[in-house]
């Protein structure tokens, strides 16, 4: 019992980790022994995040670079391991959103948003294969969204890639599970973070979050590093191809 949540000398990636919630899970995977190797596109955020992680005794390390840079991110992953000579696991985390009526959407905002949710994990998730295919094990995690699942207005290219996200994690979850590799995707709903500061502060959409979720609240970053945990570690060794929604229950509820 004592191992099966354990990451001792596992090396993860975990893009957009500088804060919010891919902070939160390398924190939780680096109190599990984990090396997480926190990714952001702001070197000096990335540095103090690391530098938090490690005064608790834990291993971490910066490595800056911006997700929508394909060139930038195939070689931060042969940096990676180059240096570690391995990657155990990519939590492919990193995302914005773009809220606005649709009649006010420019195309160049909706490429971004795909780019960034999407096209940056289609491309960070080969390469991580390519390091860990030649193992013969890995574990790739994406943060999706409930956004993928349902709808509210306004957000069309982040439903779009969330969405996009579900069903690209389930091919590459029956493409690459013969050869030791597993890929799933955590959906979180409403976490107070800085992506949902606008939402916070606004007093309608606060009342809406705490009375349409059965939780009643918005959720703490921290509530989703167990997650993390669980899917990259032992515990999680035959769960393949899932989607795990993490939303006090949001979208189950009528
Ligand atoms: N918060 C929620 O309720 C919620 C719900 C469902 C899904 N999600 C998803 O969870 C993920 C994290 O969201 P969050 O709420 O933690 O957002 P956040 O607080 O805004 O953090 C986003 C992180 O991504 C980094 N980032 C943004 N663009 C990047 C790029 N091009 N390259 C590299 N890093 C980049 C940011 O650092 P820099 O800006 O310094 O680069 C930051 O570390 C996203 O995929 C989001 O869609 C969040």
């Amino acid at each position: 019992m004592s191992d099966l949540f354990s990451l001792q000398d596992r090396v993860i990636l975990v893009t957009g980790a500088s804060r919010g919630l891919g902070y939160a899970m390398a924190e939780a995977m680096a109190a599990e022994g984990g090396t997480v190797i926190l990714n952001g596109r702001d070197r000096k955020t990335l540095d103090a995040a690391a530098a938090k992680l490690k005064a608790k005794g834990f291993k971490a390390e910066p490595a800056a670079f911006d997700v929508s840079d394909f060139a930038a991110s195939t070689k931060a992953v042969a940096d990676i391991v180059k240096r570690h000579g391995r990657l155990d696991v990519a939590v492919l985390n990193a995302g914005i959103q773009h809220r606005k009526p649709l009649l006010e959407w420019e195309n160049a905002d909706f490429q971004r948003v795909v780019d960034t949710n999407l096209t940056a994990c289609f491309v960070l998730a080969r390469e991580a294969a390519r390091a860990m295919v030649p193992r013969g094990q890995g574990r790739i995690i994406f943060t999706g969204s409930v956004m993928g699942i349902v709808a509210r207005p306004t957000v069309h290219a982040y439903a779009a890639a969330k969405a996009g996200l579900a069903g690209m994690a389930k091919t590459l979850a029956v493409e690459l599970a013969p050869k030791g590799i597993t890929v799933n995707t955590i959906c979180p709903g409403f976490f107070e973070t800085e992506m949902n500061t606008p939402l916070v502060q606004n007093p309608e959409f606060n009342n809406w979050v705490k009375t349409r979720c059965p939780l009643g609240r918005w959720a703490k970053p921290e509530e989703l590093g167990g997650a993390a945990v669980f899917l990259a570690s032992k515990a999680g060794s035959y769960v393949n191809g899932h989607m795990l929604v993490v939303d006090g229950g949001l979208v189950v509820m009528m």
